[in-house]
């Protein structure tokens, strides 16, 4: 199975496969998506990520020189103006990461202390709304992979997606299903040259860990550009991977259909 749940170390030799990449960060104002933005500008990639904050998103377009895009991708009508964006500013699309994520009702809570309304908001961010984005990018990311560049989605997971944490049920359900989503995409699209990874970045010095965990002690956690340049070297691993069988043996012709649409 090629979609994974267990980060291997870095890449030795750091190639210049990722130079040139077009590539989707969704999350790009904090964390890991931050840290992600930086990894790959500094090593060559064409970048686009998205955020709703307007403020954050122009300050780390400006800092970068990554193309920020604002939109929510919990909803759906922001699906379509973020995908075309990100198409348009970079002439296609190599890499889509999903990476934007809500951790449910906070403080955490047992879900018995749940409202539905939670839950349904982190299924929107952590499952449905990778799930949009990435049905309104297959047809660039096939395009992409007929090219013979590769294609990979990498949707971003969590030990929580595995474990029971208590207090972590709807962060937890939302990140098993992406993670189950990403094996099912993997079988389906395998194919076509468009790989999936699920990949787990482990407890990270985030807002969103300092969220989840206040009284955390931050020297205990990995730093975000430590999980970035991790993350950098599985994409490169795959598409390394895919490059080669892709010269190996002719693509099947894509066999979805509605490539370019999101769900209504
Ligand atoms: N931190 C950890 O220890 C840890 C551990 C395991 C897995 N992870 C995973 O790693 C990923 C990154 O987490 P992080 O800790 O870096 O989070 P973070 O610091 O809270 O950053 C989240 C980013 O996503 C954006 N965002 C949030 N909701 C969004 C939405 N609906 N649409 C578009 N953008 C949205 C935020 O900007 P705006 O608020 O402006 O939109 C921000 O840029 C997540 O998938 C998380 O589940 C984290």
């Amino acid at each position: 199975m090629a979609a994974t749940h267990n980060l291997e170390g870095p890449d030795p030799d750091r190639s210049d496969t990722i130079a040139d990449l077009r590539v989707v960060i969704t999350g790009g104002t904090s964390g890991l998506g931050l840290a992600l933005v930086h990894e790959l500008v500094a090593r060559g990639a064409r970048v686009a990520f998205v955020a709703r904050d307007p403020s954050r998103v122009e300050r780390v377009a400006a800092a970068t020189g990554a193309h920020g895009i604002v939109g929510d991708v919990s909803r759906k009508e922001d699906i379509h103006p973020i995908a075309l964006q990100a198409v348009g500013r970079l002439g296609g699309l190599d890499v889509l990461i999903n990476n934007a994520s809500s951790l449910g009702p906070v403080p955490l809570r047992p879900l018995g202390d749940t409202d539905c309304e939670d839950l349904e908001q982190a299924l929107a961010t952590n499952l449905v709304g990778p799930f949009r984005l990435t049905k309104a990018l297959l047809g660039a990311l096939a395009a992409s992979a007929r090219e013979g560049r590769g294609a990979v989605v990498l949707n971003v997971s969590s030990d929580a997606a595995i474990n029971a944490y208590p207090g972590w049920g709807a962060y937890g359900a939302s990140k098993a299903a992406l993670h189950h989503l990403s094996r099912v995409w993997q079988e389906e699209l395998a194919s076509l040259g468009v790989r999936f990874l699920s990949l787990d970045p482990g407890d990270m010095d985030t807002p969103l860990h300092a969220l989840a965990v206040p009284d955390a002690d931050p020297t205990t956690l990995k730093a975000p550009a430590d999980a970035a340049r991790e993350l950098g070297g599985a994409i490169e691993r795959a598409l390394l991977d895919l490059r080669s069988s892709l010269q190996a043996q002719p693509r099947d012709s894509v066999r979805f259909e509605g490539a370019a649409t999101a769900c209504a």
